[in-house]
């Protein structure tokens, strides 16, 4: 059974890494191809985070912080509880939202979130000790929240992946969730809209994440409006670019389109997701008049991409890790030290990963379809891995070895050209 289900994420992962690859001619919309991921070596183990964090507990490793418990090494923080080494402090919840910091790394502070339109109602506080991060345009950000997409539902009916993801949504935030990962490419949009209003908990009190996919770049101004159609509200809180695939102008312009589109306070903080993959579209977002607050990248224990996490740093870009549980491989979770970690603590190795992440200083988005798991990873806040434990898990590193894809991507969008399919089904 476990190979079975080794072999299962494996193509899941292949779904993961190329959702409209893997549906083929399936996909309405003409999507198909293979796009052909590969591995790639990079990092070692250790190296630093950046940003300006709030924290539940435990230890971050640089930035701008505020903490509910425990210590933070450096940078400007913002803790409840525990002592803070350095730096601004603030209090723990609530407040200050759109006050920038001065970041620990010398980079300039990019260009503030406005004060005025839609996304000036955002009410992000911290909830069940979730820890929360001020991003280097003086937005905060929880540091932990459910990752949306379902892989195994996407080839099939629209109708149960958005009734699936809606129950998902709404058990998370009933158990204290309040940042939702999704994408224009998971095709549940409105399953995780519908969840946001199931659950009862104000939108304004919700980081929403939402990604556009390549097929879109060209027209990006009118993909936002079509997203917050979808999503049904005003603003998103964080918006990134899903891949870095196609020409290098069109990626720009689309970057130019979402910077349109922060200024009028419909996004609160812009994103690069994938860009560690190509260098090119990395620089060539470097050059433009807003910086990214986040970038997301595959990260977990395997795979702890030092590099990447340090070329952030240099930016004072915030590191969000997908697939933080390596898709729950075997290899990850049946790690014979994640095991003894565990078991000294009275947690699952889960806990112990996603704990692993938070004191790492990264943003983690643990997915789920699985209520009890939902609310088991979010329960990392009452417990905090010693030095020698992180060091024990830091040398679980594989660098690139570990990672689980290595996406190419080209001046042709190849298969992320084509559009993603729409639901337009009734719950
Ligand atoms: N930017 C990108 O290109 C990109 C790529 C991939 C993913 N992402 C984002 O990252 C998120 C996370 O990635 P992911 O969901 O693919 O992988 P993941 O979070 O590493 O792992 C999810 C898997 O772990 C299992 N799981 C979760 N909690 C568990 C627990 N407590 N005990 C045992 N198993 C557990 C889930 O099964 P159950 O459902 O049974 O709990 C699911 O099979 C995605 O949802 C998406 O939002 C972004």
């Amino acid at each position: 059974m476990k190979h079975f289900k080794s072999i299962c994420a494996l193509l899941m992962c292949l779904l993961l890494a190329f959702p409209f690859a893997a549906c083929g001619g399936n996909q309405d919309g003409g999507q198909g191809g293979n796009q052909g991921g590969t591995q790639n070596e990079q990092g070692t183990q250790d190296g630093s985070q950046s940003g300006n964090e709030q924290e539940g507990q435990g230890g971050s490793q640089s930035g701008n912080e505020q903490e509910g418990q425990g210590g933070s090494q450096s940078g400007n923080e913002q803790e409840s509880q525990g002592g803070s080494q350095s730096g601004i402090e603030q209090e723990s919840q609530g407040g200050n939202q759109n006050q920038p910091e001065t970041p620990s790394s010398g980079f300039p502070i990019t260009e503030e979130a406005p004060g005025e339109g839609p996304q000036s109602k955002s009410n992000i506080t911290s909830v069940e000790g979730v820890p929360l991060i001020t991003l280097n345009n003086g937005v905060q950000m929880p540091r932990f929240g459910l990752g949306t997409q379902i892989q195994e539902l996407e080839n099939g009916d629209l109708g149960t992946l958005n009734r699936t993801s809606r129950e998902c949504v709404a058990a998370a935030l009933e158990a204290g969730y309040r940042h939702l990962d999704d994408a224009h490419g998971y095709l549940n949009e409105r399953g995780v809209a519908q969840g946001i209003k199931d659950s009862g908990v104000p939108r304004e009190e919700i980081w929403i994440t939402d990604k556009l996919w390549p097929s879109e770049y060209a027209n990006a101004a009118t993909a936002i409006d079509q997203m917050l159609d979808r999503l049904d509200v005003e603003y998103i809180d964080l918006l990134y670019l899903h891949h870095p695939a196609g020409s290098i102008a069109t990626i720009e312009s689309a970057w130019r389109a979402m910077e349109d589109a922060y200024r009028e306070g419909k996004i609160r903080a812009l994103g690069i997701s994938n860009f560690d993959n190509r260098m090119e579209a990395f620089n060539a977002i470097m050059d433009e008049e807003i910086k990214p607050q986040v970038m997301q990248i595959e990260c977990h224990p395997m795979a702890q991409r030092v590099e990447t996490r340090e070329l952030a740093a240099q930016y004072n870009i915030q590191v969000e890790c997908w697939y933080p549980l390596k898709h729950a491989d075997d290899t990850l979770l049946g790690d014979t030290t994640l095991e003894e970690i565990a078991e000294a603590h009275g947690k699952s190795v889960v806990q112990v990963i996603v704990r692993w992440h938070i004191q790492e200083g990264f943003s983690v988005i643990p997915g789920s379809t699985n209520p009890a798991h939902i609310q088991e990873n979010i329960q990392v806040f009452d417990f905090k891995l010693s030095d020698e434990e992180m060091d024990r898990i830091r040398a679980l590193d594989r660098g690139d070895r570990g990672r689980s894809f290595r996406l190419q991507y080209g001046n042709s969008a190849g298969m992320f050209g084509s559009a993603p399919r729409e639901w337009n089904g009734e719950f």
